[in-house]
């Protein structure tokens, strides 16, 4: 099993390139299926979440071709409804693919998430906006089938939270409906807007993403579409807290800095400067972290879920007390015991508060990641920790962040994989 080693203690300096956003490539490669023509798609991140959803496209009849960065898919050959129970496990959000295919097929066969490392992560909103619209679905046995016996039908949909991935299946739906869909209190992520303009490329009108009413109108007529993949802000958040645990100045090449604006002030609030320069960002960052008095994650435009585990570990070297707490998912401080091995101080109360008491320096540990930003946020604290951290079941940091090691052994930091604890 890989491990990655890292020795803490060096600066990091230099430039790298940010890669393409994980949580936008996933959808709008789902959407890719419906089209039944071409997508060319550039900046997509090299991720094994990425390979499983080129997978779930080749099963059902997709070509997929993958160019460096860019991504090729043709749909006009599609012709199943049925996605495996192995392919549906391999990623969670596989369960976009329920909307893509009842818009293709008006059919589908898929497996119900079941809960995962974070939380319970129910799919109750996504069923319910999807059965207004025409679906029937039926489960068994943790199997969902669904058809639309009358086609799908555009629906007014009130979503009772401002889900992502409930979001993203009404809109992928609702791209076969007749008439309009309209979706109030929809997500806000800067990733519904990407598919939102990837879809408008195909031939969906689609308004209003970003904001709290999206509306989407199709006459089921596509074109093929070429798209860039918006910018990952999840990992521009673990460079700044990377240089946050380390110190030192990085640039970060291809940023979207808009898409920021949740964290920036955070991570200012705790010591690091950051200068912009159209899509560059130079953070810099020496001494000890302050700490943040309090930090609160929500739905887009507040911090994000997906940064939490990153930020603490920066307040875990904090000089004073910051009291996280998660808002989003029930079950995200998995990385908390594992901080504390490497000598954190924080105390969970009531499952979504943490307390952090920072001290001045964290020290090595061999430690083990648990879900994927989770794992991410171990490797950082490693960066600014005294001695060897050891972190096991980095498959989890490997979902969501390319070529880890090597990107920040680019930036100074002394960090490998290996595939045993002998080399
Ligand atoms: C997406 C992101 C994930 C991010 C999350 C919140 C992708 C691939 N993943 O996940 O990285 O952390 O948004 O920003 O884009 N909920 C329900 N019922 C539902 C749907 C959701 O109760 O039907 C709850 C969830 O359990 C959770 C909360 O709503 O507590 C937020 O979930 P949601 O916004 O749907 O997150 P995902 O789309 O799963």
């Amino acid at each position: 099993m890989e491990h990655i080693i890292i020795n803490g203690g060096n600066e990091l300096h230099g430039s790298v390139k940010l890669q393409g956003s994980k949580n936008s490539i996933l959808p709008i490669l789902a959407a890719s299926a419906v089209t039944g023509k071409v997508s060319v798609l550039h900046n997509c991140p090299r991720l094994s979440d990425v390979d499983a959803a080129i997978n779930i496209l080749c099963h059902i009849g997709c070509k997929v071709r993958r160019h460096g960065h860019t991504v090729i898919v043709d749909s006009s050959g599609a012709d199943s409804f049925d996605i495996p129970d192995d392919m549906m496990r391999e990623m969670r959000s596989s369960i976009i693919f329920l909307g893509a295919l009842l818009a293709r097929f008006g059919k589908a066969r898929v497996t119900a998430p079941g809960g995962c490392e974070i939380g319970l992560r129910p799919i109750d909103l996504h069923l319910s906006a999807l059965r207004s619209m025409g679906a029937v679905i039926s489960e068994q046995g943790g199997q969902l089938d669904c058809r639309c016996p009358d086609g799908l039908t555009g629906r007014h949909i009130t979503l009772n939270f401002p889900s992502v991935g409930a979001t993203e299946n009404v809109m992928l739906a609702a791209i076969s409906a007749k008439g309009e869909t309209v979706i109030t209190n929809a997500a806000r992520e800067p990733e519904i807007a990407d598919l939102a303009d990837y879809l408008n490329k195909c031939g969906v009108t689609v308004s209003g993403a970003g904001q709290s009413v999206i509306r989407i109108i199709s006459d089921g007529k596509f074109c093929s579409a070429e798209h860039r993949i918006i910018p990952d802000r999840i990992v521009a958040s673990t460079f700044m807290a990377a240089v946050a645990c380390a110190g030192g100045s990085i640039c970060v090449a291809g940023v979207e800095k808009e898409h920021l604006a949740p964290v920036i002030p955070v991570f200012e609030a705790a010591g690091c400067n950051f200068d912009f320069s159209g899509d560059e960002m130079t953070a810099e960052f020496y001494g000890r972290p302050r700490r943040v008095r309090r930090l609160r994650t929500m739905p887009y435009p507040g911090f994000p879920t997906d940064s939490q585990a990153l930020f603490m570990a920066v307040a875990a070297k904090a000089n004073g007390t910051s009291v996280v707490n998660e808002k989003i998912f029930e079950n995200r401080f998995r990385h908390v015991p594992e901080l504390v091995k490497m000598g954190a101080d924080i105390r969970v109360e009531d499952c979504c508060v943490a307390v952090v008491e920072g001290v001045r320096n964290l020290h090595g540990a061999k430690v083990t990641a648990c879900d994927l930003r989770g794992g991410s946020a171990l490797a950082v604290a490693a960066m600014g920790a005294q001695g060897q951290t050891v972190i096991e079941n980095i498959y989890h940091i490997d979902r969501g962040c390319e070529a880890f090691e090597d990107v920040f052994t680019s930036l100074g930091a002394d960090i490998r994989r290996v595939q045993s604890l002998q080399e």
